[in-house]
């Protein structure tokens, strides 16, 4: 089991992710990304986008607005629908999201004539009541109900109520998707478990449009595609699993849907979900809206809902399977060293290159013509001089950084340079005019 409080501390101290807003004493199920976090997210976000749109034919990519209406979230069913149970303990006060309790996360559930107890101090527990996940604000400067404005809980809606605008605009045929990246907001009752349950993160998802009767194989062809994803990504097999929903537990707009679990350290969670959420939003965006959102057939010469498929992954709860899955630990001639062994297409920062010796001026020279010509090529490194070069390698190991360039002596004799491999930490030669091409190759997804 890998130890979750380690790699937290790590993430901290190298600048991967901060907890929010510290210094003012933090904003519980709200975290910063760092400098190296950002660069991982971005390259995340980039694969995604690589593998889900840009590959493919068909597949346009929106930015849609944070702030919604009242009214798309009473056509979408957000309103009516999206909320939890919440339970409070009367004794100390500990809210509780129903189903949680009851599933034993904050340890058994004792009774007392018949009345569950808080787990926590075995005080007397409120009635369970609703309770609205929605970040509710209003627009403008007057609060009343038609100014009432709320914070999206998912990018979805954004690709529906622009459907008829990517249609006309784009001209395309069925099937075809929309895809997007953006911030959704939950105002969940227990935020919990690091970068997993959040109130802001952010989401990739894909809405596929199709033809009625194409929905089942669509859907099964959607969740082969992102369960490979992530092989590709370099996940172990056994670290994931598809869960597939009972008919009872489906979302109030799902005829199917299928969880990819990734195996968190708190054990097989969802980490993707793929649901054939049928002609459910479109139809109920026609209804509130009034616009005629049927796609017209030329062939059928018929006007028809399409079914939508949807692939929807959270983008900080994937980083967090990032963590997981590369994090390492071994040792290196008799020490210990914590590693990110990040595949080389992920790793925030791809190449460091060192002088030897940081007091030679012909070494540091050398190793900065190096430096600025790597980046002059696009490709993300860093320059390292501080401290004795295996401490520097292992700095660089801690952040996953899967190549460190050596400029020694034979460099300035030979233009050749030693490639140190991050997870062998074996040492190659090679000519500085082949680093280009030798990177390249081995940064490919
Ligand atoms: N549009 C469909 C939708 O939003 P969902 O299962 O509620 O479906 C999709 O969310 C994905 O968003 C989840 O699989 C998860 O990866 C991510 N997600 C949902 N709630 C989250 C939260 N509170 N914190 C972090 N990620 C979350």
């Amino acid at each position: 089991m890998k130890d979750l409080e380690k790699i937290i501390y790590i993430l901290k101290q190298r600048g991967f992710v901060f907890p929010s807003q510290e210094i003012y004493g933090g904003l519980k199920g709200v975290y910063e990304y760092g400098p190296l976090g950002v660069l991982l997210k971005n390259k995340i976000k980039n694969l995604w986008l690589k593998d889900t749109v840009f590959k493919r034919e068909n597949i346009f990519l929106i930015e849609s607005s944070i702030l919604g209406l009242r009214k798309t979230y009473e056509a979408s069913g957000h309103l009516e629908h999206f909320h939890d149970l919440l339970i409070e303990c009367k004794s100390c006060h500990q809210r509780f999201r129903a189903d949680h309790l009851f599933e034993g996360d904050y340890g058994e559930v004792n009774y007392k004539e018949g009345k569950a107890l808080c787990p926590l101090c075995q005080g007397e527990l409120t009635e369970a009541r609703t309770f609205s996940l929605m970040f509710k604000t209003y627009v403008g400067p007057v609060e009343e109900l038609a100014s009432e404005a709320y914070l999206r809980p998912e990018t979805a809606q954004g690709m529906f109520y622009n459907f008829k605008n990517v249609l006309n605009s784009m001209r395309p045929k069925l099937p075809f998707g929309i895809a997007q990246i953006g911030k959704a907001f939950r105002n969940e009752i227990t935020p919990k478990n690091f970068l997993f349950r959040m109130r802001e993160f952010e989401q990739m998802e894909l809405e596929f449009f199709v033809k009625p009767e194409e929905a089942s194989n669509w859907f099964e062809y959607w969740v082969e595609e992102r369960f490979n994803f992530y092989l590709k990504l370099g996940f172990k097999k056994e670290n994931l699993k598809k869960h597939v929903y009972p008919k009872e537990e489906l979302a109030h707009y799902s005829d199917a849907t299928v969880d990819i679990y990734y195996n968190y350290p708190f054990g097989f969670k969802e980490l993707e979900g793929i649901a054939n959420r049928t002609d459910y939003d479109l139809k109920r965006h026609s209804e509130y809206s009034g616009e005629d959102l049927r796609y017209f057939d030329e062939e059928k010469k018929e006007k028809y809902y399409p079914y939508i498929i949807e692939p929807s992954v959270g983008l900080d709860r994937l980083l967090f399977a990032i963590f997981v899955e590369f994090y390492d630990e071994d040792e290196v001639d008799g020490e210990k060293r914590n590693v990110f062994r990040f595949p080389p297409f992920l790793a925030p920062i791809e190449v460091c290159v060192l002088p030897l010796l940081s007091n030679r001026e012909n070494l540091v020279k050398k190793a900065q013509e190096v430096y600025k010509y790597l980046k002059e090529n696009d490709f993300i490194c860093v320059y390292d001089d501080s401290g004795s070069i295996g401490k520097r390698y292992r700095r660089q190991d801690e952040i996953g950084t899967p190549f460190c360039l050596t400029i020694d002596f034979q460099t300035l004799e030979d233009n050749t340079l030693t490639i140190r491999n991050r997870d062998t930490t074996e040492q190659e030669r090679i000519k500085i005019e082949e680093l280009k091409d030798y990177l390249k190759e081995k940064l490919k997804f």
